[in-house]
């Protein structure tokens, strides 16, 4: 398995920052990119993404994996006016923020490792409090909701790999403080 660790650039132009994360340049000219991007057209088309998560197997996405000292990587690898698909490294320790997800729908496949996920609610006072804690390992996909709160993070010392699809693309999210 290629796992290169990469210095963070600086995020593309047009490309939202996510706090904590580093925007790494997209795949999308690729033969994966390409591959991701006509999935991504069918499975609009069928109103379904979780073959798609599926067939974008971890020997196609290998070469693509990266990892960074400042934060979990992220990367698109397709994108439509309605749907994107991104794929994201994180090293032992890495965390995202406490987050939602704006009015997006997402499904997410780990690849590689296992993934921890902390969801929490928030109180009438707007305190957050968390929910569950759950383990997510190899293979499985976590469905992410709008009005859903949560945060990702690695609890073992091997990497974590993560493939996404959002519909509508991310936007609005917000992060909080904890
Ligand atoms: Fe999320």
């Amino acid at each position: 398995m290629d796992s290169r660790t990469v210095a963070a650039p600086a995020a593309k132009a047009g490309v939202a920052p996510v706090p904590g994360a580093v925007q790494l340049p997209d795949a999308t000219r690729t033969e994966v990119g390409r591959l991701a991007q006509s999935l991504l057209e069918e499975a609009l088309c069928e109103g379904s993404f979780g073959r798609l998560l599926v067939d974008l197997d971890v020997e196609a996405l290998a070469p693509l994996f990266a990892f960074a000292p400042q934060g979990y990587t992220r990367r698109v690898l397709a994108s439509t006016s309605e749907a994107e698909i991104l794929l994201m490294g994180w090293l032992p320790g890495q965390e995202s923020t406490v987050h939602d997800h704006g009015d997006g729908w997402g499904l997410v496949r780990v690849l590689v490792g296992t993934a921890r996920e902390d969801r929490f609610r928030e109180r009438a006072n707007g305190e957050l409090q968390v929910m569950t804690t759950r383990a997510i390992p190899t293979g499985a996909i976590l469905e992410e909701c709008p009005g859903d709160i949560h945060r990702v993070a690695v609890p073992s010392r091997h990497v974590l790999v993560t493939l996404h699809v959002y519909a509508p693309r991310l936007n609005g999210c917000r992060s909080f403080v904890v």
